[in-house]
């Protein structure tokens, strides 16, 4: 017998049944709910309404817990690499040797971007933030691929996501590259994906670029980390875009723009500025903890808190453990390391984080790596656009072939009610 749950008004009883998913994770279905109370819910900001099922990545908010596909991120981050982690993620199954091979080839298809693009990014002056830049080339995209718009069948996705797979990581290395006055880079087919991402951003025609394989190794890990996260912000974003049939590329644009914002991905930028406002300041972390606490004070505690984890970010236990080890190979003692963990010390013994289960999410840390291995800041929240780009295109994909109505939620209007128009003269 199906669980259910009774919602009662008044004389009015309504069952709506309980709908069970994987490790006993369970849900109210109130698809009948309006029809037969009249009645919406609300829920500013969605903390208690699940807006899709996906069988993606699954989080454990209390336990801290991260799997995608049913893969821990502990063992991902460790023993996987970031092109079998997008495929995982994107195709549901850790790919076989030819089957990633096929992938990787197919991506190389696909990683020369139309030359034409090079006078939309002209358009730009220098100063502006690559994350604006990257949304508006990764719409511009569909201009010179008119054909992703529609992907009516399992070919035309699978050639869409190569595109964007392969496109995208090169408009992004090219914001940074239009920042510093540089020539634009080239993809090399015959180096690998995350090769690649360092030739693109750092290699100069002036001078051989070596790679160091211990920053190609954290960036790939880093970006392992960020690659899905459940129906965060900017997923949301790209599923409720790419519900109205936009293209694949329009969605991801707006997903782009979603993940910019300081509350979301855009805080990885802000947790650097704050250390360094912090260092700037004398480094006092008592100071900077009761400016967080003070409801008077703007003043966020960036890196810090989370909508789902109540308990520590798993992902933000491999960063900081990645970070110091980064950091000791490239021989960098950054100061800012030492305030990141000083003020993470006193925050996870202070009443205020601790009672509401405030704990260092995936962007502490991570500029701080970023940082060391020369990437500014700038480009951080770029960084985490690139290892988010499988989970964005895993969860298009799958709202599109569950063949899921357009996204479009009710209200509660609290406005005027009826009123007759006044002509000008009467008002
Ligand atoms: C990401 O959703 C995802 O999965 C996102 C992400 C992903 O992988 O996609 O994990 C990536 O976006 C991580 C989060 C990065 N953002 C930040 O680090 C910005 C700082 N954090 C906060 O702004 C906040 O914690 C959020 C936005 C992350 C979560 O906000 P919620 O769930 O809406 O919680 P809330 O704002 O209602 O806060 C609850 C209480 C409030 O205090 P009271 O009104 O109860 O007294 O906690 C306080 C808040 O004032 N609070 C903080 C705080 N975060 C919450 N106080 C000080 N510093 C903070 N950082």
């Amino acid at each position: 017998m199906s669980k259910i749950a009774t919602v009662t008004i008044d004389d009015l009883k309504v069952d709506l049944p309980l709908i069970e998913g994987t490790d006993n994770e369970n849900a109210i279905d109130i698809e009948k709910l309006r029809a037969a109370t009249g009645l919406v819910t609300l829920d500013p900001g969605y903390k208690n309404t699940g807006a899709c099922k996906s069988a993606i990545t699954y989080l454990d908010g209390e336990k801290g817990i991260l799997r995608y596909r049913g893969y821990s991120i502990e063992d991902l981050a460790e023993k996987s690499n970031f092109l079998e982690v997008a495929y995982l993620i994107i195709f549901g199954e850790l790919p076989t040797k030819t089957q990633i091979e096929q992938f990787e080839n197919d991506i190389r298809k696909h990683t020369l971007v139309n030359e034409e693009m090079k006078s939309i990014i002209d358009g730009f002056p220098k100063h502006a933030h690559p994350m604006g830049v990257l949304s508006s080339l990764t719409c511009a995209l569909t201009a010179f691929n008119p054909s992703v718009v529609n992907v009516a069948n399992e070919k035309q996705m699978y050639d869409a996501i190569c595109k964007i797979m392969g496109k995208f990581l090169v408009l992004a290395t090219w914001t940074y590259r239009k920042a510093k006055g540089y020539p634009l880079n080239y993809y090399d087919n015959t180096k690998s994906y995350v090769e690649n991402f360092l030739r693109l951003m750092f290699q100069l025609p002036t001078e051989p670029y070596k790679v160091n394989p211990v920053v190609q190794n954290a960036i790939d890990k880093l970006f392992i980390l960020h690659a899905d996260h459940e129906q965060n912000c900017s997923t949301s974003t790209v599923r409720m875009v790419g519900s109205s049939h936009a293209g694949l590329f329009a969605s991801i644009s707006a997903g782009v723009s979603a993940l910019w914002g300081p509350l979301h991905g855009g805080a990885n930028q802000a947790v650097l500025e704050m250390l360094e406002e912090i260092q700037k300041d004398g480094g006092d972390a008592d100071k900077y903890l009761a400016k967080a606490k003070d409801k008077n004070d703007p003043f966020r505690l960036m890196g810090f808190g989370h909508r789902v984890y109540k308990n520590f970010d798993p992902r933000a236990r491999i960063i900081k453990k990645a970070a110091e080890e980064v950091l000791a190979d490239l021989g960098v003692n950054d100061p800012i390391l030492k305030i990141a963990k000083d003020l993470e010390e006193k925050a996870l013994k202070d009443e205020y984080f601790v009672a509401r289960n405030l704990y260092p999410n995936v962007d502490f840390y991570s500029g701080i790596i970023y940082r060391a291995l020369g990437i500014p800041t700038e480009m951080f929240t770029v960084m985490f656009a690139i290892g988010r780009l499988p989970g964005w295109v895993a969860q298009w994909k799958e709202m599109r072939e569950n063949k899921e109505p357009i996204g479009r939620p009710r209200q509660l209007y609290i406005g005027e009610s009826f009123r007759a128009f006044k002509e000008i003269n009467e008002r």
